[in-house]
């Protein structure tokens, strides 16, 4: 049997956790020789509920279990932590504007940056949900200068997984067979859900549609699937959140299928013409535990509208929280580096603009 491994979860007695857990424990996110320790992190007042989750799981006897331990603080719960999904976020409450609920927000994932950086292995992998996620992930990275930018991610694996879901309802396909949905950008309605490179049974996806069905209903779908189940369910997306987080954590740790791209919220390098340092989804391919960005993809003017039009929501998301941000961890975040066994620091820019005399320089596609 391997050596179980550390999972945090903020939020863990919230709706997505509930569903969440009991896969995780399950051996469906991690493989199913992995065992795990759950560490599980709510607010005060939510303990006494996350206390009836913990038994629940307990009477599954889920062999690959290991430990269960419950905390009402992250500087508790991340310790030694191998992975960190932060669920737990601020909703949105009545009359309070766009601004402060990213301000709010800004407060919980700059501490639980900050516990991470203190207090989490330095392998962590950290994957944020809670909303607004890509500006989140951010500011937890931000606040974490002795872990690398590219350790934070944030979910767009279920804007991904509707994409592919819905145009299988339309063509009638298995959503198997289709591969290659790009989700460009933010978590929310301005994402791109993007066809153009998508296959169905190795064929392109867009002979298999309209192009007008594509512009005007199939992309609004995607992008407003979220407030169409609130509305409909009078609740937020939670069994099918829970299984984007299992797809996301499972093909960053274990790899993605050979030759499928998957959409990851990630610190820009620059590639493709998006700013670089903000949290922007990507099509990328993971192997060893990183991540890679697909590099080489045609954008044509139709796409690069809306992949522009998401990075400016982004850019002022970031304006209106960039005084909480430290300025010191600013530059790592525009130069990407990774640190290799041998102790050495690489840094490596999609753009070919190399720094410094002092940095090693490579030109292969980014590998994080
Ligand atoms: N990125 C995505 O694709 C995606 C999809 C669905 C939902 N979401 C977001 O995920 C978040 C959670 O959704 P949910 O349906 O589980 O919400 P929920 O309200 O049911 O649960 C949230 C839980 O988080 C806890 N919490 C709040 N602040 C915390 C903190 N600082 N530390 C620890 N725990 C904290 C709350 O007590 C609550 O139990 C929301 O922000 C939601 O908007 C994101």
């Amino acid at each position: 049997m391997r050596r179980p491994v550390r999972i945090a979860i903020t939020g863990s007695a919230g709706s997505i956790a509930s569903n969440l857990l009991f896969k995780i424990a399950a051996g469906e996110m991690m493989g199913k020789d992995q065992p795990v320790i759950l560490q599980l992190i709510e607010v005060p007042q939510a303990m006494e509920a996350l206390r009836g989750i913990a038994m629940e799981l307990e009477d599954c006897a889920y062999p690959l279990l290991h430990t269960i331990t419950l905390h009402d603080n992250v500087e508790e719960g991340f310790s030694n932590a191998h992975y960190a999904l932060l669920i737990g976020a601020r909703p949105r409450g009545p009359g309070m504007e766009r601004r402060d609920l990213l301000e709010v927000n800004a407060e919980i994932f700059s501490r639980q940056g900050k516990a991470l950086n203190e207090h989490a292995n330095r392998d962590v992998k950290v994957l944020v949900v809670g909303n607004p996620a890509n500006t989140n992930a951010l500011i937890a990275s931000r606040n974490a200068p002795d872990l690398s930018p590219s350790q934070f991610t944030c979910l767009t694996r279920l804007d991904q997984n509707r994409a592919r879901g819905i145009l299988a309802t339309q063509t009638g396909a298995n959503p198997r067979d289709i591969a290659r949905v790009i989700i460009w950008g933010n978590h929310s309605p301005t994402q791109y859900p993007d066809l153009s490179h998508a296959t169905i049974h190795g064929h392109p996806a867009m002979d298999e549609i309209s192009q007008d069905w594509y512009a005007d209903e199939y992309i609004p779908q995607v992008q407003n699937r979220g407030g169409d189940i609130i509305k409909a369910r009078g609740v937020s997306s939670a069994p099918s959140a829970a299984q984007a987080i299992t797809d996301h954590m499972r093909d960053w740790c274990l790899g993605t299928e050979p030759g499928e791209f998957v959409s990851m919220g990630i610190v820009s390098d620059g590639s493709y013409g998006i700013e670089k340092g903000i949290i922007y989804s990507y099509p990328v391919r993971c192997n060893y535990g990183r991540y890679q960005i697909i590099q080489g993809l045609e954008i044509s003017d139709f796409s690069r509208e809306r992949m522009k039009k998401t990075e400016q929501e982004l850019l002022d998301e970031m304006a209106v929280i960039e005084h909480l941000l430290p300025k010191d961890t600013a530059d790592s975040h525009k130069n990407l580096s990774i640190r290799l066994r041998s102790g050495q620091t690489v840094t490596l820019y999609s753009d070919n603009a190399g720094p410094d005399g002092k940095s090693l320089y490579s030109e292969t596609d980014r590998v994080l």
